[in-house]
C-alpha cells in the first residue's frame, strides 16, 4: 500500500497563488539593481554600476552568460571560478533532477547516508595516498576553518602560519589567515596565534617553523590575489621544513583544484604530498555550495578520537544529497569529458596567443598562472607620453589601470574578467576549463582592441579611469 501523502496548501486558496518561478521572475524583471539597493548590498551595486556592469542576465551555458536583450557575454570569471564545467553542464543538471525526483532522504542527521560516503571516496581516489578522509562542508571558508581546528587539534599545537597575498575565505578563522590588510580592516581581533611569512621566501618561514609551535602552514600553490607563484624547488622545501620541525602543510586548493591549473590538484606540479588538501568551488559544477577538507587517517582520528566527540566538528548542511549529488556528477564529468587535460592545453592557448601582445604593449609587462588560471599583469611603461598618464592614474588609485582594462572587455567586447586583488595591476583570468581556441581568439583580439586605445594614449581610456577613481570606487 502506498504511503499516505498529506501536503498542505497544494491548490490555490481563493485568490491566493500558489509559487510559480517563472511567472515571479518575469513580473519582477529589472529590478535585481534597485533590489540590491535596498535590500542587499548597496556598495556592490553602485561599484558594479559604475564600471557599466549592471545587467539583468537572463540565462547561462557554457562559456557565456545571455542578458534579458539577448546578448552574450563571454564568462572569464566562471562564477570566481566555480563554473569548470562551464555553466548549465547537462549532466549535472540531470543528476540534480533524477536527485530531486527520487525524493531522497536528505539531512537525516542521525544516519550515514550512501552519497556523501561515495563524494568522499571518489574524493579521495583523485588525490595522493597520505589522503585518506574526508570532512564534508559548504564553502571554502569552511574548509579553511576545519583545517585551522584539525590541525590545531592533531598537532596539539595553536599557531598558523600563511603568506603574505594568501586569500582563503572570509569567515574569523579563515580571515586571520588572509594576506591582505584591506579584508581584515574593522574586524579584529582575529584568532590569536596567526602569523604571516613572505610567499615564497624560505627563511621567514623557517624562523618561525623553527620556533617549534607551529600547528600548520596554510598556502596556496597558486595565490589567487594576484597569481602569485613560488619555485618547485621552494615548495618541496617549504613541505621538508614542515616535515621537520612537526608542522602540518595545508594546501588550499579551493580555488587551483580540480583542473583549474592543468592538473587535477596543483599538488602535482610540485612534486608534493600536503597533509591536508581544502576544496570547494568547482566541486559541485556551480550549483550546490561545497566544500571539503581531505587528510590522513591520523589526523582524522585525532579529532575524532572517541565516541564521545562523534559530532565535535560538524555542520547541518555539510553532507547535504544535492551537493554530493553535483560532486560526483562533477568528478565523473571531469573525467569523461578529460577536462583537466583540457584546461592545460587551452592554457596554453592563451599563454601562446598573448606573448605577441606583451611585445607590442610597453605597459603590458607579463602573463603568468598555470592552466587556466592566469594572470595578466600590467606595469609601468617605459615611453615618457604614456609614464606621465600612468602615474596620473597610479596616483588618483593604485591599481586603477587594471579597472580601465576590464571595464571596456566587458562594455565593448562584453567579456567578464576581474581585477585579481585591491591595488594591483592584474587582470585575472578564470574561464570555464571547457572553453577553448575560439574563446582564446575572442579574447585576445578584444584585449588587443583596448589596449591599443590605452597605448594611443586615447583621452576616452583615461578620462575614464579618472572618473573610476573619483566615484564609487575611491572608497
Ligand atoms: C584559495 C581560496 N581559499 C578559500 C576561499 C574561500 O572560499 P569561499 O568563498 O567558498 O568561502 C577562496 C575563495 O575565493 C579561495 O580562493
Amino acid at each position: 500500500m502506498e504511503a499516505s501523502r498529506n501536503y498542505a496548501c497544494r491548490e490555490p486558496i481563493g485568490e491566493q497563488m500558489t509559487f510559480d518561478l517563472e511567472s515571479l521572475m518575469t513580473s519582477r524583471e529589472g529590478e535585481n539593481f534597485k533590489l540590491h539597493q535596498e535590500y542587499l548590498n548597496p556598495q556592490l551595486a553602485r561599484v558594479l554600476k559604475t564600471l557599466g556592469m549592471d545587467r539583468f542576465y537572463e540565462r547561462a551555458e557554457g562559456c557565456y552568460l545571455f542578458d534579458r536583450s539577448g546578448e552574450r557575454y563571454l564568462d572569464l570569471l566562471a562564477g570566481f571560478g566555480v563554473y569548470a564545467l562551464g555553466r548549465s553542464h547537462p549532466v549535472v543538471k540531470k543528476a540534480l533532477h533524477d536527485a530531486l525526483d527520487m525524493d531522497l532522504p536528505n539531512l537525516v542527521q542521525l544516519d550515514c547516508a550512501l552519497l556523501p560516503g561515495l563524494l568522499a571516496e571518489a574524493l579521495v581516489g583523485t588525490m595522493h595516498e597520505g589522503i585518506e578522509r574526508c570532512f564534508l562542508a559548504n564553502s571554502g571558508a569552511e574548509a579553511v576553518e576545519a583545517a585551522i581546528k584539525f590541525s590545531r587539534c592533531a598537532t596539539g599545537r595553536q599557531r598558523i602560519l600563511f603568506a603574505d597575498h594568501g586569500f582563503h575565505g572570509l569567515t574569523n578563522g579563515a580571515l586571520s589567515l588572509n594576506g591582505g590588510r584591506e579584508f581584515r580592516e574593522g574586524f579584529g581581533p582575529l584568532l590569536p596565534g596567526c602569523d604571516v611569512v613572505a610567499f615564497g621566501d624560505l627563511k621567514s618561514l623557517e624562523e618561525q617553523l623553527a620556533k617549534g609551535d607551529v600547528a600548520a602552514f596554510v598556502v596556496e600553490l597558486i595565490q589567487g590575489k594576484g597569481v602569485y607563484m613560488a619555485s618547485e624547488e621552494y615548495w618541496r622545501a617549504a613541505e621538508a621544513l614542515g616535515k621537520r620541525y612537526g608542522a602540518l602543510f595545508v594546501v588550499d586548493e579551493v580555488q587551483t583544484g580540480l583542473g583549474r591549473t592543468g592538473k587535477m590538484w596543483a599538488y602535482e606540479h610540485y612534486g608534493l604530498r600536503p597533509d591536508i588538501v581544502t576544496v570547494s568551488k568547482a566541486l559541485s559544477g556551480g550549483y550546490v555550495p561545497v566544500g571539503a577538507m581531505a587528510c590522513s587517517a591520523e589526523i582524522f582520528d585525532r579529532v575524532y578520537s572517541k565516541m564521545e566527540r562523534a559530532v565535535v566538528h560538524s555542520s547541518t548542511f555539510g553532507r547535504n544529497q544535492l551537493a554530493m549529488v553535483a560532486g560526483l556528477a562533477t568528478l565523473q564529468t571531469l573525467e569523461d569529458e578529460e577536462i583537466v587535460d583540457r584546461a592545460r592545453v587551452t592554457g596554453e592557448a592563451f599563454e601562446k596567443a598573448l606573448a605577441p601582445l606583451v611585445e607590442k604593449y610597453e605597459f603590458f609587462h607579463e602573463v603568468r598562472g598555470k592552466g587556466l588560471m592566469i594572470g595578466l599583469v600590467f606595469g609601468e611603461p617605459s615611453s615618457l607620453r604614456l609614464k606621465s598618464r600612468w602615474k596620473m592614474l597610479e596616483t588618483a588609485r593604485k591599481g586603477l589601470f587594471s579597472q580601465i582594462i576590464v571595464a571596456p572587455l566587458f562594455t565593448r567586447h562584453k567579456i567578464l574578467t576581474q581585477v585579481a586583488a585591491d591595488n594591483v595591476n592584474i587582470v585575472k583570468l578564470l574561464p570555464p576549463l571547457i572553453c577553448g581556441q575560439d574563446e582564446v581568439d575572442y579574447f585576445v583580439d578584444a584585449l588587443d582592441d583596448v589596449l591599443s586605445d590605452a597605448h594611443r594614449n586615447s583621452a576616452l581610456v583615461f578620462e575614464f579611469g579618472k572618473t573610476l577613481a573619483k566615484s564609487a570606487l575611491s572608497r
